[in-house]
C-alpha cells in the first residue's frame, strides 16, 4: 500500500497522504480508504483543486452522487456538483454577530429530506487568507459516552426536521415554490444506527430539528438544548483549517458541522461539493 493515513485529532478525522486523486487508485488503496472512512468519519485528502470529472470520480468511490436541492448553485456541466461561494462580497454581508450567518450553525447536511445524503465531499477551490475553518463534532462518540439511563431516555425518541426552525439563530435561504414542495417536514429517529457498521449516533441538526414528536414544546426545547450542549463539547470536536485544494469527505450519519464565519470581507471562499445518496435513518 502506498498511501498514509494519520489521525487529525482525538475526536474524529484522518489525513490521507501519498495519494494522487487525479490518477486511478489501486484496489488495496481504495479498500484502505473506505475502512479508514468508517473508523474516522472524516478524511482529508491534500490535493490540488480537481477538475469536475475527477471530483465526481472520487465521489463514486464512496457512493452514488445525488442532485442537490438548490438549483442555482449546480455546476453547468456536471450538475451533481454544486459550487458554493461563501465569500462576503461587501461589509453588509458580514454580520457583527456571527450566529446570524446560517453557516455558523451546527448541522448535518440535508436532514430535512426523508432520505438525507449519507456523505458530503467538499473541496476548496479558493480560500481566504485567514479564518473560515469548518468545524466538526462526533455525535457517535457523544452517544457512546452517555450514561445508560440517558441513552434509554433518548433511544426511542423521534424528531421533526424542517427546512427551517425558530430554534436556529439564523433564518434559512428562501426556497422557490418547487424547492418548497420538495421539502415538507419529516420525522427521523433522534438516535440512528449506522447501516454499514451498526454503531449508534445522535442524529440532531441544530439548524433544522424543530421538536421531539409527542412532547410539549417547552419539554422538547429543554431536551434538544441538552442534546445540543452534549454533542458540541470540545472533546468531540475537530476544526479544519483549509489549505487550497483540500478535499474533505465526511459522514453525515455521525457528524455535525458548522463554519467559523470570521473570514475577511472581499476574500474569495469557494468550494465544490457532492452529496451521496443515503438510506432512510433508522
Ligand atoms: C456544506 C457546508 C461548510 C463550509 O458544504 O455542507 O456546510 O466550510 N459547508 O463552507
Ligand atoms: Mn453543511
Amino acid at each position: 500500500m502506498s498511501l498514509k493515513i494519520e489521525p487529525l485529532g482525538d475526536a474524529l478525522g484522518a489525513e490521507v497522504s501519498d495519494i494522487d486523486l487525479s490518477k486511478p487508485l489501486m484496489e488495496e488503496d481504495i479498500a484502505a480508504v473506505k475502512d479508514a472512512f468508517l473508523d474516522y468519519h472524516l478524511l482529508c485528502f491534500r490535493s490540488d483543486p480537481l477538475a469536475a470529472e475527477d471530483f465526481s470520480a472520487i465521489a463514486r468511490l464512496f457512493g452514488e452522487p445525488q442532485l442537490q436541492l438548490i438549483r442555482t448553485t449546480r455546476h453547468g456541466e456536471v450538475p451533481e456538483i454544486s459550487v458554493l461561494d461563501s465569500t462576503y462580497k461587501n461589509a453588509d454581508q458580514k454580520p457583527a454577530d456571527f450566529k446570524l450567518n446560517r453557516k455558523s450553525g451546527w448541522h448535518t447536511d440535508d436532514s430535512y429530506f426523508e432520505v438525507p445524503a449519507k456523505v458530503t465531499l467538499l473541496q476548496s477551490i479558493e480560500i481566504p487568507k485567514s479564518g473560515g475553518h469548518t468545524r466538526f463534532c462526533n455525535t457517535r462518540k457523544a452517544y457512546d459516552d452517555l450514561a445508560e439511563e440517558e441513552k434509554r431516555r433518548i433511544d426511542d425518541l423521534k424528531a421533526v426536521h424542517a427546512y427551517d426552525t425558530m430554534r436556529a439563530p439564523a433564518r434559512a435561504k428562501k426556497r422557490t415554490k418547487e424547492e418548497e414542495e420538495e421539502t415538507p417536514e419529516v420525522v427521523h429517529p433522534l438516535v440512528r444506527t449506522h447501516e454499514e457498521n451498526g454503531s449508534k449516533a445522535i442524529y440532531f441538526n441544530p439548524n433544522r430539528t424543530d421538536r421531539i414528536v409527542g412532547m410539549e414544546r417547552k419539554d422538547s426545547d429543554a431536551l434538544l438544548d441538552w442534546v445540543n450542549e452534549t454533542i458540541t463539547q470540545q472533546k468531540y470536536r475537530y476544526d479544519h483549517e483549509w489549505r487550497m485544494g483540500d478535499l474533505l469527505v465526511w459522514d453525515n450519519r455521525c457528524l455535525i458541522h458548522s463554519v467559523n464565519v470570521d473570514f475577511p470581507v472581499g476574500q474569495t471562499r469557494l468550494h465544490q461539493r457532492i452529496l451521496l445518496k443515503g438510506a432512510r435513518p433508522q
